[in-house]
């Protein structure tokens, strides 16, 4: 059994992050910014405390004494860039000082490659409207990237698709590319996210990188 710190345990991938946690026997502590919202999160096994992922301070607090944490963080009210910049610097400063020695983080498709060197996010028919997210989430992943850390740090990226589909509890891995199917679709559930984040956060198979995840 392993303690386990989940930021951004309240939302739709870090909830299914702390349900597969408990599956698995492990402890957990939920960090949300108002405990109040996520009372329905609290059990023998889970313990839910007030925490700002951007705050160098309230990460150290709530990850002390944690074997492994894990980030499924995303703020609309925030502008992308500031926020995921300051949350891998909030993590890769507090982490190590807090003992936690492993990090997975969930990042966003978009920076993915759909052909060798050309990232989604750079093609012709990109959305304007989810450039500024994209950029944001980015410019986080080149902070772990650029990063000279002791942290055992993982970019565990989702598909095209992320939704509420059931658990299979198998997916592939791949690197800087989008894995897709032969029909040219790229899926993957929520529940199935977190297999791939539990299975990384017991058996480390990759390090300091970014992984694609799909079904
Ligand atoms: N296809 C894809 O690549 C794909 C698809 C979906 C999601 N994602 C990524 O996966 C991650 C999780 O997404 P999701 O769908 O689970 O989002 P979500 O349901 O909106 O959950 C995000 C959680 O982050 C929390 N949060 C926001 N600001 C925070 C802060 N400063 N400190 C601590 N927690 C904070 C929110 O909690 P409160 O607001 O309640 O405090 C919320 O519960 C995001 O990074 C998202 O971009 C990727």
């Amino acid at each position: 059994m392993s303690k386990v710190v989940v930021f951004g345990a309240g939302g739709k991938a870090g909830r299914a992050v702390v349900t597969e946690a408990l599956s698995r026997g492990h402890e957990v502590t939920a960090v949300v910014r108002d405990p109040a919202k996520y009372e329905d999160l609290a059990s023998a096994r889970v313990q839910v405390v007030a925490g700002d992922i951007t705050n160098v301070r309230s990460v150290a607090a709530a990850a002390e004494g944690h074997d492994i944490a894990i980030s499924a963080v995303y703020d609309a009210s925030s502008a992308p860039e500031p926020f995921f910049v300051g949350a891998a610097h909030a993590l890769l400063e507090s982490l190590p000082q807090a003992g936690v020695r492993r990090a997975l983080i969930i990042g966003l498709v978009s920076n993915l490659e759909f052909a060798p060197g050309q990232r989604i996010m750079d093609g012709p028919d990109f959305p304007e409207a989810f450039l500024e997210f994209s950029k944001g989430h980015a410019a986080g992943l080149e902070v772990f990237r650029s990063a000279t850390t002791d942290l055992d740090w993982l970019v565990v990226t989702p598909p095209m698709v992320l939704d509420e589909a059931e658990r299979t509890g198998t997916y592939r891995v791949g690197g800087d590319q989008l894995l897709t199917k032969e029909d040219g679709t790229s899926h993957l559930s929520y529940a199935d996210l977190a297999v791939a984040l539990l299975d990384e956060a017991e058996t480390p198979k990759h390090h300091k990188t970014r992984i694609s995840v799909a079904d």
